[in-house]
């Protein structure tokens, strides 16, 4: 039975946020709303309830979660040794869309892990997930609240779509802010190393960190990725998508290409090229003068292209900078790595 909340007022009253924290405490898995996307959240000390989430979900199961604490006191259970470069990512960082890869205790469970002897742990800066954590009274274990595969959920609807009937409840706080998910970094090894780009940037770590790396797999495709999320398809619309660098006249070609085959087609581009593109269907992400806003609708944009009814789709692709690279590393892997750029 999903259970809708419409609104929150006052968090530490809410009932609904009450009883999200019971019944996750007692081992139901429940989605919430968190700063970068929607969570599936489950108590992270129940091997039932992380059963769930990865049954809900659709999910391999030695794909890794995160686990969520709203106070820093709550690392101790879970976490063996803090590095020192860790601690200076806290200070600066949390609460906020930072995870941070950090040897695990043994009373983490493997089914958190995926067998990994580390465990992934974040504070997000969002008022309902700190609620419902504290309400709780356990570490939260939470993947993003999509079905495997999908776009992550943004707000409470996309959620909904994909896991209505498989989990006992939604909180519905509204669209999330970031729209994309927490940076991931492992923090056991000598230099950090970003595994996933999200919220928080390279050029932002730096100026905690000094150096900071970037996990090879990111940048060429014979590497295997270290987060093992990265190696599965992901964020995919059903209509195969192709990413188009270079100009509108070239994009627009390719539209052509394939219209003449009778194929119908969908671009997704920015506000300032709409007007100039033409295709069976064309949708924004936003201006291309704001990368976050860009971030923030993205997968919501995604997912209004699955409506299309487009049988071929097309999408315009952002400077890898800033908050860019995050962008492009899911619209990447969205495309399933096609991309055709201009000579
Ligand atoms: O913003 C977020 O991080 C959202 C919200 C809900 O907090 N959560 C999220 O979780 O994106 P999920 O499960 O969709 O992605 C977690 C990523 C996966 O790529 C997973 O492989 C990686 O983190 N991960 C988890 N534990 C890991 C570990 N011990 N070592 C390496 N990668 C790990
Ligand atoms: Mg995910």
């Amino acid at each position: 039975e999903v259970l809708v909340v419409d609104k929150w007022i006052s968090l530490e009253e809410d009932e609904n946020i009450q009883k999200a924290g019971m019944w996750i405490s007692c081992g139901e898995v429940v989605a919430l709303p968190t700063e970068t996307v929607y969570g599936l959240g489950g108590n992270a000390n129940s091997e039932e309830a992380i059963e769930k989430i990865f049954l809900a979900k659709g999910r391999p199961s030695d794909n890794p979660l995160i686990v969520h604490i709203s106070e820093r006191k709550q690392l101790s259970e879970l976490v063996s040794h803090i590095p020192l470069i860790a601690e200076k990512f806290m200070n600066a960082f949390w609460p906020g869309p930072l995870t941070l890869i950090l040897p695990k205790t043994e009373q983490v469970s493997e089914k958190v892990t995926g067998g990994l002897s580390t465990v992934a742990v974040r504070m997000p800066d969002h008022p309902v997930a700190q609620a419902v954590i504290k309400a709780a009274g356990v570490p939260v274990a939470a993947p993003s609240a999509n079905r495997s595969g999908r776009p992550s959920p943004t707000t409470a609807e996309h959620v909904r779509h994909d896991l209505d009937g498989r989990i006992a409840g939604i909180i519905d706080g509204g669209p999330t802010g970031y729209g994309l998910e927490s940076t991931v970094v492992d923090c056991t090894r000598d230099v950090p190393m970003i595994l996933r780009p999200g919220g928080v940037t390279r050029e932002e770590l730096e100026e905690v960190a000094g150096v900071v790396e970037v996990d090879p797999a990111l940048i060429s495709d014979n590497e295997v990725p270290r987060s093992p999320g990265l190696k599965y398809r992901h964020y995919a619309p059903d209509a195969p998508l192709t990413l188009v660098e270079g100009s509108t006249a070239f994009l627009q070609e390719k539209i052509k290409e394939v219209e003449e085959e009778g194929l119908k087609t969908g671009v997704i581009t920015v506000d300032e090229l709409i007007q100039e593109i033409h295709a069976d269907h064309v949708i924004s992400y936003g201006s291309n003068d704001d990368i976050k806003e860009v971030a923030a609708k993205l997968y919501d944009t995604l997912r209004r292209a699955d409506k299309l009814e487009a049988d071929v789709l097309f999408s315009v692709t952002f400077p890898k900078e800033g908050v860019g690279a995050a962008v492009m590393n899911r619209l990447e892997k969205a495309a399933g790595g096609r991309i055709i750029k201009e000579e």
